[in-house]
């Protein structure tokens, strides 16, 4: 399956990630630099925030109470904000749409 990275400055990328496979890691593998993921995944660091396409929001699993805490310190959360590393590739998921923040601080 495939996930669609949309960088503030609208630049576009389409990456294929393996099912199981967290959209933070699948992001820093093809170089994305608007996903920084310093933490590595543990879910400490914010810097993997994303905003997702509302079309595909319903479709992910809840916030976790961790990263609900995360989100507070990411930089300019909104409604649709997640933590890509908590994220992770499912078959259903195939052509998901991840916007990417200005900044990750
Ligand atoms: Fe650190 Fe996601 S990579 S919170």
């Amino acid at each position: 399956p495939k996930a669609i990275y949309i960088e503030a400055n609208g630049a576009q990328y389409e990456v294929d990630v393996e099912v199981g496979q967290n959209f933070m890691e699948a992001a820093t593998e093809n170089m994305i630099d608007g996903i920084i993921g310093e933490c590595g995944g543990v879910c400490s660091c914010a810097t993997c925030h994303v905003y997702v396409d509302p079309e595909w929001l319903a479709k992910l699993p809840p916030v976790g109470d961790m990263e609900e805490s995360m989100l507070d310190m990411a930089n300019d959360p909104q409604d649709n904000s997640r933590l890509s590393c908590q994220l992770e590739m499912t078959a259903e998921l195939d052509g998901i749409i991840l916007r990417l923040p200005v900044s990750q601080f």
